[in-house]
C-alpha cells in the first residue's frame, strides 16, 4: 500500500456527465485498463434513477462484465447509490461496498437529489441500516464543500456537522467534495482547521472538481494537513449534470504525476495511467483533460 490512497472515480463521475451514450464495452474496457495501471479502488458506476442520470443506465451489465476483476480480494469497486433502492440493486449485483451522497446544502440537495440536506440524512441512515445486515461497506461523500451552484458560499460548521453525522451513521470514511471547484488552498486551510478539531484525518478524503485549475493544489494542501486519500478520475473527465459549470475532476495522472515528484508512493503506473487517458478521451472524442496526462502523452 502506498503512502497516499486514490480512489478512482472516472468510471462513475467522469462518465455520468458525458451526453453522448458511451458503450457498455467501453464502460468496461476503462474500468479493466484502469485496474491494469495499479488503481485498487475504482467507482465502478451507479445505481441511482436513469431519468436523472441515463448514462449511467446500464450499471447491472457493466458489474456483471467485471465480476471476475470484482472477486480479486486486493479491488474495491464502491457503487454510488441514493436510496435503498440503489443499495438493493447493487446487492444483487455483488456490491460489497457502496458510497451514498449528501450535500452540504439546501439548493444542490434539491436539485441532485430532490430532497432537503436532513432528508437526504434520513434516506443514508435506511441505507446504513440495510447495508450492516447485508454486510456491505459504506463510503460518504459530501457534497458542495466550498459553495453551492444555487445558495452560495458553503459555512465550514454546514459541512462539519453533515460528515459528523454520515460517520455516525457507519460511513468509514467520508469524501469531502468541492463539486463546483472554485476552492483554493486558503479555502481547505480554512475548513481542515475546523474539521480536524473534531473529525480525524484518517476518516477524510478530498474530491476536487478542476473548474478554476485549484484541484492540485488543494491535494497538496490537504496532504500538508494530514488528509492522506483523494479522488481523482483519470483524464480529468468529470462534472455533474446538476451543479452547471462544474468542470471534471481533478485528473488521476497530474495527481500521480504530483505525489511521485513529493518522492511519495502511490503503486500506480503512470505511463499505463497516460495511455488510459489518451485512449478513453479519444474513444470520446474529447480533449485530454490532464495537463500531465497530455504532456507525457506527447513527448
Ligand atoms: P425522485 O424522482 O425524487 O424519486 O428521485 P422517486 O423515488 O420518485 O423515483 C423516481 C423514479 O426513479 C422511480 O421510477 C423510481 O423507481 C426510480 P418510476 O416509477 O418513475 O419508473 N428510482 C431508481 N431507479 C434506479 N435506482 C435507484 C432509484 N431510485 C429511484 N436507486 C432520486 C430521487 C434520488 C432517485 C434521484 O434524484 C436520483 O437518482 N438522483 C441521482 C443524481 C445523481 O446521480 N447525481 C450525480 C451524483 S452526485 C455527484 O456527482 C457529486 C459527487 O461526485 C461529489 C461531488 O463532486 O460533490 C458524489
Ligand atoms: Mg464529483
Amino acid at each position: 500500500m502506498g503512502d497516499v490512497r486514490i480512489v478512482e472515480v472516472g468510471p462513475r463521475d467522469g462518465l455520468q456527465n458525458i451526453s453522448q451514450v458511451v458503450p457498455t464495452e467501453v464502460k468496461v474496457e476503462l474500468i479493466e485498463r484502469l485496474a491494469r495501471c495499479g488503481l485498487s479502488i475504482i467507482e465502478a458506476t451507479s445505481f441511482v434513477s436513469p431519468k436523472w442520470v441515463p448514462q449511467l443506465a446500464d450499471a447491472r451489465q457493466v458489474l456483471q462484465r467485471i465480476r471476475p476483476l470484482m472477486q480479486q480480494p486486493e479491488r474495491r469497486f464502491p457503487v454510488l447509490v441514493p436510496n435503498v433502492q440503489g443499495l438493493d440493486l447493487a446487492h444483487q449485483n455483488g456490491v460489497s461496498e457502496v458510497a451514498v451522497f449528501i450535500s452540504a446544502t439546501e439548493g444542490f440537495s434539491r436539485r441532485n437529489i430532490n430532497c432537503s440536506v436532513d432528508e437526504s440524512l434520513e434516506r443514508v441512515r435506511m441505507v446504513a441500516k440495510k447495508a450492516s445486515t447485508l454486510g456491505i461497506q459504506m463510503r460518504g461523500y459530501v457534497s458542495c464543500i466550498f459553495a453551492d451552484p444555487y445558495d452560495g458560499p458553503t459555512q465550514p460548521s454546514q459541512v462539519i456537522r453533515v460528515t459528523q453525522a454520515l460517520l455516525d451513521s457507519g460511513c468509514h470514511e467520508i469524501s469531502l467534495g468541492d463539486t463546483t471547484g472554485v476552492g483554493t488552498p486558503a479555502d481547505v486551510k480554512k475548513l481542515f482547521e475546523e474539521m480536524l478539531r473534531v473529525i480525524p484525518a484518517s476518516r477524510l478524503a478530498g474530491h476536487f472538481h478542476d473548474t478554476y485549475g485549484q484541484a492540485i493544489a488543494n491535494v497538496v494542501k490537504s496532504y500538508e494537513m494530514g488528509i492522506r486519500t483523494f479522488d481523482s478520475s483519470v483524464a480529468g473527465l468529470g462534472g455533474c449534470p446538476f451543479a452547471k459549470g462544474a468542470k471534471g475532476n481533478l485528473a488521476t495522472e497530474d495527481l500521480v504525476y504530483t505525489l511521485q515528484k513529493m518522492g511519495l508512493s502511490t503503486s500506480i503506473s503512470l505511463d499505463e495511467l497516460v495511455s488510459t487517458g489518451t485512449w478513453i478521451s479519444q474513444k470520446l472524442c474529447i480533449p485530454n483533460g490532464s495537463r500531465a496526462g497530455a504532456a507525457l502523452a506527447a513527448r
